[in-house]
């Protein structure tokens, strides 16, 4: 198995205790143990986070071959926040299929993820070199991107997207394309319901405790809270931001050192947005400066995902 490191693990570390003293958590946290990608399958396996997604990915593979014939036949395939790339090489084995030489670069800041990725690439023949990266900082995304000369499809799938500021994500993500590179990008779409019930329930809360756990705090120390929000920048940008709220005096472990935290006090931890419509594509083409050359909406119409290029 092969993983460039871009992100050492002693920054992660560096990083988490800074974050943990702001008392605000960005996304690659909740990823970052073992024991929360351990928490992540378990999610996985006992919700149906991305509802009809597969389904739009299996529609992709079908059209593989168009895809495949605007690229020459070795093809660079990079995955920012790869996950476990199943998605991902459900799509390479159809371009495989038609003709192409698939190179598979994942690109995460959790190792464990990554070697889920890089497994499953291996185990399916690809030529796969993992790297080990922070997709919210453009320089690390820049490094990841010229791991291969265009052509390339970059995918980011899972609606990855909405943990970072979209607006600032997109411009980063469509830096790194040239004339000729494809994006693939989806969103999840905002749904008044169904966008707070998806998250604020007891299967996701689990995941988010496997992290609060590992510095110490147990379930009788507090309450993880979701709270609905719109983006003011844009119409149709909603988010949903989570917080823990000591409900008590409680003295974490950060790396060794105590943190404390007085009862009332909060720990940020991250976001999701979700988009109308509208505002995907307007994120795409406006903030990214994106061609979207076919949308898919997938059959339960939870997921937008866009096929872009400069
Ligand atoms: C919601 S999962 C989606 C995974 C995959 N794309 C999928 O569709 O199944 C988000 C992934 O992004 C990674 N991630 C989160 N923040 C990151 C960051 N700042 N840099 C790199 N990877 C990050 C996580 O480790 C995780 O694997």
């Amino acid at each position: 198995m092969k993983v460039e490191v871009v992100l050492t693990e002693a920054d992660i570390a560096q990083e988490f205790a800074e974050a943990m003293q702001a008392r605000d958590l960005p996304e690659k946290f909740f990823f970052w143990s073992p024991r929360s990608v351990q928490a992540w399958v378990a999610l996985m396996a006992e919700t149906s986070l991305y509802g009809g997604l597969l389904d739009t990915w299996r529609t992709l593979a079908a059209g593989a071959g168009a895809l495949a014939r605007h690229f020459p036949r070795r093809l660079p395939v990079i995955s920012f926040g790869a996950g476990d790339g199943a998605r991902d090489r459900l799509l390479m084995a159809a371009l495989k299929e038609a003709g192409c030489e698939c190179a598979y670069f994942p690109v995460d800041a959790s190792q464990a993820m990554l070697e889920v990725a890089c497994a499953g690439g291996d185990d399916e023949d690809f030529e796969t070199v993992g790297i080990k990266a922070d997709i919210s900082s453009p320089v690390h995304l820049v490094y990841a991107a010229d791991a291969a000369e265009p052509s390339r499809l970059f995918i980011m799938s899972g609606n990855t997207m909405g943990s970072f500021d979209p607006l600032a994500q997109i411009r980063y993500v469509a830096q790194c394309l040239r004339a000729g590179d494809r994006l693939i990008v989806d969103g999840e779409i905002y749904d008044p319901e169904q966008t707070m019930i998806r998250r604020n329930n007891a299967p996701v809360r689990k995941f988010i405790s496997a992290l609060l756990s590992g510095v110490g705090i147990v379930g009788a120390d507090g309450e993880i809270r979701f709270d609905a929000k719109q983006d003011e920048r844009h119409e149709g940008l909603h988010l949903i931001t989570r917080y823990f709220r000591a409900e008590r005096d409680i003295s974490a472990k950060v790396g060794g050192e105590d943190l404390d935290l007085e009862r009332g006090e909060r720990i940020g931890l991250n976001f999701t947005y979700t988009y109308a419509p509208d505002s995907f594509r307007w994120l795409i083409r406006e903030q990214g400066g994106l061609e979207i050359l076919e949308e898919h909406r997938s059959p339960d119409g939870r997921f937008l995902t866009a096929v872009c290029a400069k």
